[in-house]
């Protein structure tokens, strides 16, 4: 009898997704970019983002040597921008801590700065075929289904229970060939087939031993308690513009939303935005359309307020500059204040 892993392996050589850029390769740099982008974010955005990274960055020493306002401003509107300074980071700990090399292990890659265990396992197995799992969210909706794992995800004891089922269903033999496969295998049932709503069990190569969907109910998996607190937020944005078009623009502080990228002046009220000293000579003062800006745990509410100042350093001391439109491509911009400024 077949295994599940080795129905996943045959699966997958047939009809996964073989042709992406970073599976034609085990060059652990190329894979471990394509793992952080790849978080949170789409195959097909990442495609570009992938592909400009390596024109600019063709290596881990070229990613270390950057500066951080470069690595940010190419990742701009890609959006988490914790990913981008941990990739920095991580680039300089491999080059002086590891000679260059992505150490071979997922326990010592998981060490590394933004790389997590589900993380780790993904480069371990794609790279160097180590009998490691993988748990992101697609694989663990793959896994809770067919195992109809009903726990908890929310309590740490039952997501590490979860990682040991997943590494009991491991391929056992040939794992050069068959733990890329594998590996790859769950993520491409979780992203094309075992869907979040009305999954195509009819298409699945595990639907003979799901458990869950025997039982009938395949979406009452994964169980996980805790919800997110959405909050939302709203900001009023200074937007100061001197006569020759340039833009005063501040860097966000290093923890917090928009973190280390250049943004307009953020103020937490109309008030607040009308008493700043930099209005006190501005001539017209626009109040522009409010818009909705969607972050994983915050509804932004922002409010442009835009004035055409004649004397642009006066009022201005608060760690900022100005910045012709020229300039504008090459700092990282939040991609929403990047698009208000083009647009104006
Ligand atoms: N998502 C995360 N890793 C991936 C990969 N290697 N291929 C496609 N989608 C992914």
């Amino acid at each position: 009898m077949s295994t599940l892993a080795d129905t996943v392996v045959a699966w997958q050589a047939q009809h996964g997704r073989n042709h992406l850029p970073w599976q034609q390769t085990r060059d652990p740099y190329r894979v471990w970019l394509s793992e952080i982008m790849l978080q949170q974010t789409q195959v097909s955005t990442v495609l570009d983002y992938y592909a400009r990274f390596l024109v600019r960055f063709p290596d881990v020493a070229a990613l270390a040597a950057a500066s951080q306002d470069e690595v940010l401003a190419l990742w701009s509107g890609l959006g988490y921008y914790s990913r981008a300074r941990n990739l920095h980071r991580c680039a300089q700990v491999v080059v002086q801590q590891h000679g260059g090399q992505f150490p071979p292990t997922a326990a010592q890659l998981a060490q590394l700065p933004g790389i997590g265990r589900s993380t780790a396992g993904a480069i371990a197995s794609f790279c160097f075929a180590e009998r490691v799992p993988i748990l992101d969210a697609n694989v663990r909706r793959v896994l809770t289904r067919v195992l109809a794992f009903g726990a908890d995800l929310a309590v740490a004891a039952n997501e590490r229970q979860l990682w040991d089922a997943a590494q009991a269903l491991l391929p056992e033999h040939n794992l050069a060939v068959t733990m890329p496969g594998y590996t790859q295998g769950l993520m491409d049932l979780g992203a094309t087939v075992c869907s979040v709503r009305k999954p195509s069990c009819l298409l699945c190569p595990l639907s003979g031993q799901c458990v869950a969907l025997a039982q009938g109910e395949p979406e009452h998996y994964p169980v996980k308690t805790r919800k997110l607190q959405r909050q939302a937020q709203s900001w009023w944005l200074l937007w100061l513009q001197d006569a020759q078009g340039r833009v005063y623009l501040q860097r966000r502080p290093a923890t917090g939303i928009w973190a280390g990228l250049y943004c307009l002046p953020v103020l937490d009220s109309a008030q607040a935005l009308a008493q700043h000293p930099a209005l006190a000579d501005a001539s017209a003062v626009e109040h522009l359309p409010a818009f909705l800006h969607v972050l994983t745990h915050r509804d932004l509410h922002l409010h442009p307020v835009r004035a055409h100042i004649k004397v642009p350093d006066v009022a201005c001391d608060e760690g900022g500059g100005w910045f012709a439109p020229a300039q504008w491509p090459d700092l990282g911009l939040p991609a929403p204040i990047r698009k208000l400024l083009l647009a104006g």
